[in-house]
């Protein structure tokens, strides 16, 4: 039993972003580009997913290799030359084993860190970033790197119109400092969720340990992303609106409270749906689709960066986060915008 004169026991520490950064590969494949090799227009991919243009990584740079740059970025964004652990969110690793975040750490001299890879889809950065802000509530940890990086090329069928003018390559970052509830830039609860029923609606066949006896082995077909894209495209609006809605009661803000949605960026169609589900105005919701694609796991931190850096974040804005993805998986969170955040891309 404490005795009655014990000091009270200081508040858990929050999460708080304190760096950001960004990294595309050089490379750009505009919609024309595609159309030489598609059955498709370059009007059906603007109109219908709202994207001209996309970063592609060459042959030689993988995952880790963004998501060293886009640390690396992050790290002087927050002005720090050391964290105490890494996240890796990514669908697209360097290989089946081992994980790519040991091999980040490695080349991003964090010594023996610990560093681990998060599977889930595009919600990957947001899961990241919730496991990254507990780690730093328990007192865990005080700074982690999370990085969003997708290789999508490397998994997508170049010949299949349903799923090549849609996602891009690139990597995003942010660092997470310990903070006091309550401050700018500390994270709200997370509100997440999943849905196995529709494991199929985006999957790769090959590369894990299902093996599918219709498939002949190493056909090509095996190792690339099928989508069932209508399916998801519905399921992620009414996801990412739901769960968007739970994480603002959940920071205690109403819907109107919200001024500025950072949402996956899955399909220009799909953030217009949610910003509409929620009532909010297109200038509450940033976005870079057009310039990027779908990025997976790299999307929410790279639209982070992109929209700080190009003034559409700024401080004291009540951010909401929300994400959705393969798995089905679906998470949302909370931020009022800190001051003195400056994005490296
Ligand atoms: O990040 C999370 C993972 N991914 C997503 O969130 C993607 C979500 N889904 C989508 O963005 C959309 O469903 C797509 C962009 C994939 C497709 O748009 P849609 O409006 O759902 O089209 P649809 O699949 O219902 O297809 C409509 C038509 C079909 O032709 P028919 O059967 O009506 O004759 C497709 O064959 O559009 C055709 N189509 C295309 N036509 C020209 C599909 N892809 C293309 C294309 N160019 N690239």
């Amino acid at each position: 039993m404490s005795s009655p004169d014990a000091l009270p026991s200081p508040p858990p520490p929050a999460a708080r972003l304190i760096g950001l950064g960004s990294w595309l590969p050089p490379r750009q494949v505009t919609n024309a580009e595609l159309c030489t090799r598609l059955d498709t227009s370059a009007e059906w991919i603007r109109t219908r997913i709202g994207i001209t243009t996309r970063h592609i990584a060459d042959p030689t740079t993988a995952t880790s290799d963004m998501a060293v740059e886009a640390g690396l970025r992050a790290m002087k964004s927050a002005g720090v030359d050391h964290v105490d652990a890494l996240v890796l969110a990514t669908t697209t690793p360097d290989h089946p084993v081992p994980a790519t975040a040991p091999t980040v750490a490695h080349r991003l001299g964090l010594r023996h860190v610990p560093a681990f890879d998060l599977a889930a889809g595009c919600s990957g950065f947001v899961y990241a970033t919730s496991v990254a802000a507990a780690l730093i509530q328990a007192g865990t940890a005080r700074t982690v790197l999370v990085v969003g990086a997708e290789t999508m090329s490397a998994i997508i069928d170049p010949a299949d119109r349903s799923t090549a003018p849609i996602f891009g390559d690139g990597a995003g970052a942010a660092v997470l400092g310990a903070g006091r509830a309550g401050e700018p830039g500390t994270l709200g609860p997370v509100a997440w969720g999943s849905d196995g029923e529709h494991a199929d609606a985006i999957y790769v066949p090959e590369g894990g340990s299902r093996r599918f006896p219709g498939l002949p082995p190493g056909d090509g077909a095996g190792r690339y992303v099928h989508m069932r894209g209508n399916v998801v495209l519905r399921q992620a609006v009414r996801h990412m609106s739901q769960v968007s809605r739970d994480a603002a009661a959940a920071a205690g803000w109403t819907v109107q409270d919200i001024d500025r949605l950072i949402v996956h960026q899955a399909n220009a169609r799909i953030s217009a749906a949610v910003a509409d589900a929620l009532g909010l105005p297109p200038e509450a919701v940033p976005s870079n689709i057009a310039r990027v694609g779908n990025t997976s796991a790299a999307s929410v931190p790279l639209l982070l960066a992109h929209a700080a850096a190009n003034g559409q974040l700024t401080a004291g804005q009540r951010v909401l986060v929300a994400a959705f993805g393969a798995g089905f998986t679906w998470a949302a969170t909370t931020l009022v915008w800190p001051a003195g955040l400056h994005a490296v891309s």
